[in-house]
């Protein structure tokens, strides 16, 4: 039987203007995180009519629960971020456009791909969200608390979510595919595609977002992006255009905690690995005990201030 809850989630991005800097003190985060907003919405679209495709095929019931649970939990991700992107679209309404070539794109994976493509697209990058995930729950502090509520906690709810539904993925893909060599060499095609991905999602803030409101170069999360910059200012002949600064959202965070990140990505694509094995963030385990006993996990650092008459 599946562990797995439902949780609906209204994070009342229809009240009033979502902001793209939603967390001003970062504005490189506040961009990337828009991007997998965009991300998002396209992959779990696409997971969702792989699902309804794949669940009357599988004979083990633990597994075709699993996967039916997996499936709702994506959808409601989907239509939270919906929600995120349309408040987005309703201050900069170009990105649409945007919105439409992300879609677009897994539209197209679900259209053109193999399903046991699309299940080790699923399997291979949910596997790496535990220790990406961990990085930036663990830094909450500074990457969540001083933005938009809201924002923060539709992105908190979600990886809190990914973090329970870790083993989902890859336990499907086991099931229908049972192939580590493939999964492990459709890797490379998996990840550039997820990278394009969110350049046309950056593309798109950088093209729709005004710089004095966006703050950053929105491609600048890019390495070859950066170089290409740099050449096309200093070589001659060459047209370059001033897109805004370029810092690191991850700047502030211990590097020690990013290279274990970026080991944990790596084992995640390695054959034989269980997610279940993974060490969690803690504000998860905080997470559940709190939507548990009733608390506004959709203001994660409001509700309780308000609660208490704004005194905490
Ligand atoms: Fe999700
Ligand atoms: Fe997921």
């Amino acid at each position: 039987m599946t562990d797995l809850q439902i949780r609906k989630m209204n994070f009342a991005f229809a009240d009033h203007h979502v902001p793209f800097l939603w967390n001003e003190a970062n504005p490189a985060w506040s961009s990337m995180s828009n991007a997998v907003s965009f991300l998002a919405i396209g992959f779990e679209k696409m997971i969702l009519s792989l699902m309804r495709e794949v669940i009357p095929t599988i004979t083990d019931p633990a597994i075709a629960e699993e996967a039916d649970a997996f499936m709702r939990q994506e959808g409601q991700h989907s239509a939270a971020h919906r929600q995120h992107v349309r408040g987005l679209i309703t201050s900069y309404p170009g990105l649409q456009e945007t919105l439409d070539e992300v879609v677009g794109e897994f539209d197209r994976l679900s259209a053109e791909t193999s399903l046991n493509y699309r299940l080790a697209y699923t399997a291979d990058l949910e596997a790496t969200f535990t220790p990406v995930f961990k990085l930036m729950l663990d830094n909450e502090a500074t990457l969540f608390q001083p933005g938009d509520d809201r924002v923060a906690s539709l992105f908190i709810w979600h990886f809190v979510e990914e973090v329970e539904h870790r083993s989902s993925g890859l336990k499907i893909f086991n099931e229908v595919v049972d192939s580590e060599f493939y999964r492990m060499q459709m890797a490379p095609s998996i990840f550039n595609h997820v990278l394009k991905v969110i350049m046309i999602a950056c593309e798109g803030f950088n093209d729709h977002v005004p710089l004095e409101e966006r703050q950053v170069d929105a491609m600048s999360m890019f390495a070859r992006y950066r170089a290409k910059q740099k050449l096309n200012k200093w070589l001659p002949g060459r047209t370059y255009t001033y897109n805004g600064t370029s810092p690191r959202a991850f700047d502030g965070l211990k590097l020690g905690e990013q290279l274990t990140a970026l080991a944990g990505v790596v084992r995640s694509q390695m054959p034989g690995h269980n997610p279940d094995h993974e060490n969690l963030p803690a504000l998860a385990g905080d997470w559940f005990q709190r939507y548990d006993d009733g608390y506004d996990v959709t203001r994660w650092y409001t509700a309780s201030a308000s609660a208490n008459g704004g005194k905490s």
